[in-house]
């Protein structure tokens, strides 16, 4: 059985106004009834596949992510608290070295907690074919075919089938957030893979490249487990430790950097939802193409998302193209095309949150 490990340390700034430090988009109901977090955490409880869940989250959100896990019906293994954000790779390293303790031969499926699957079934297939190159050494990549040269992303270059492994691939290379038109390149090259984010990972295996391409994320990850304490669910790392680890992403210290990775291409319906036109593209629209949420008054408005919350009434006319996002102390009002630029926008007002 594999063991997830769930990441929810992110703030989704590009959602503002509805996403805050405060209340991050993994936290909200974004794309359906159940929140981000709940979604990721169902789509691993299959208790003949996986282990209970380890969480990973700043200590900030502490309550409402037990609370909505206790929601969805979910027990974790832990819910493991950072004092202050370090990005992925030492979390990843704090969950590999928690694990690998417990079970030499832990198998790890590392999800965000911020990203929608729409097909369940080719999930589950994927990840037994990263299962099986994970057994056999690899750190799993998912590769989604891209459709846009994103630059936000990582890129995968497919190598060749790996042999006695079904499904899965070397990897020829990996590049993090490349600049548009090394993008735009990979696009047109045709054998590159956007990174989906999710891994399947032998703890051990991690930690060896770990110790090997960053040495100071192992040691002061190791140092803030050492010294961590655990409060029911709750285990809470070493704060002087943890603040004196390095920050890097699994992708920029590990994946660019090994020679162990495998990639699984996976069609499973995958979006990120970074900004808010990924939640028009993902939603049902109605027939003017627009996605509007209550009793909106809308004349001549097509292909537009609008979302009040509680019962604000959105009147709008003529719009094309168009995100309006009302909440109770923010409205935030872009076309389709730059709406991911609210991002900075409201990183110059820290004090929005
Ligand atoms: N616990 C914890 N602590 N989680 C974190 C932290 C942290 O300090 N920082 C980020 N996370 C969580 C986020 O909430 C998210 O679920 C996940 O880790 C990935 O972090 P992002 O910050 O969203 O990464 P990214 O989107 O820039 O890039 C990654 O995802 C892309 C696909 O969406 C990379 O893996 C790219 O290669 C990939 O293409
Ligand atoms: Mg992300």
């Amino acid at each position: 059985k594999l063991y997830p490990v769930i990441l929810s340390g992110g703030s989704g700034s590009r959602l503002w106004p509805l996403s805050r430090a405060h209340y991050p988009k993994q936290l909200l109901p974004l794309s359906g009834e159940n929140t981000m977090l709940q979604d990721t955490a169902l789509r691993v409880s299959d208790p003949a596949r996986y282990h209970a869940p380890l969480i990973i989250a700043n200590n900030e959100h502490r309550f409402i992510v037990a609370e909505q896990l206790q929601q969805a019906d979910v027990s974790p293994r832990a819910i493991v608290l950072e004092p202050l954000g370090r990005n992925t790779a030492p979390a990843v390293t704090v969950a590999a070295l928690m694990l690998q303790r417990e079970d030499p031969d832990a198998i790890m499926v590392l999800l965000p907690s911020d990203h929608v699957v729409g097909d369940l079934r080719a999930f589950s297939s994927a990840v037994d074919s990263a299962g099986a190159a994970a057994r056999a050494g690899k750190l799993v990549t998912f590769g989604i075919t891209p459709r846009h040269p994103e630059t936000g992303y990582g890129y995968i270059k497919q190598g060749e089938g790996l042999e006695a492994l079904n499904g899965a691939f070397s990897v020829a290379g990996f590049v993090e957030k490349p600049d548009l038109p090394t993008a735009q390149s990979y696009l047109s090259a045709g054998n590159y893979l956007w990174n989906s984010g999710m891994f399947v990972l032998p703890a051990q295996v991690y930690l060896d490249e770990i110790g090997r391409l960053a040495p100071e994320i192992l040691k002061q990850s190791n140092l803030a487990l050492e010294k961590s304490f655990r409060d029911l669910d709750f285990v809470r790392l070493d704060e002087p430790a943890f603040a004196a680890c390095p920050s890097d992403s699994i992708d920029y210290a590990v994946m660019e950097h090994t020679g162990n990775a495998a990639v699984v291409p996976a069609d499973i319906g995958w979006n990120d939802v970074g900004a808010w036109p990924a939640l028009w593209d993902i939603a049902e629209k109605d027939d003017h193409g627009n996605v509007s949420a209550g009793d909106n008054l809308l004349r001549d408005v097509a292909n537009s998302y609008i979302r009040g919350e509680d019962d604000r009434l959105i009147a709008a006319v003529g719009l094309q193209d168009m995100i309006v996002v009302s909440t109770d102390d923010a409205l935030m009002i872009a076309p389709k095309d730059r709406a991911a630029e609210v991002k900075d926008l409201v990183e110059s007002l820290k004090s929005s949150d």
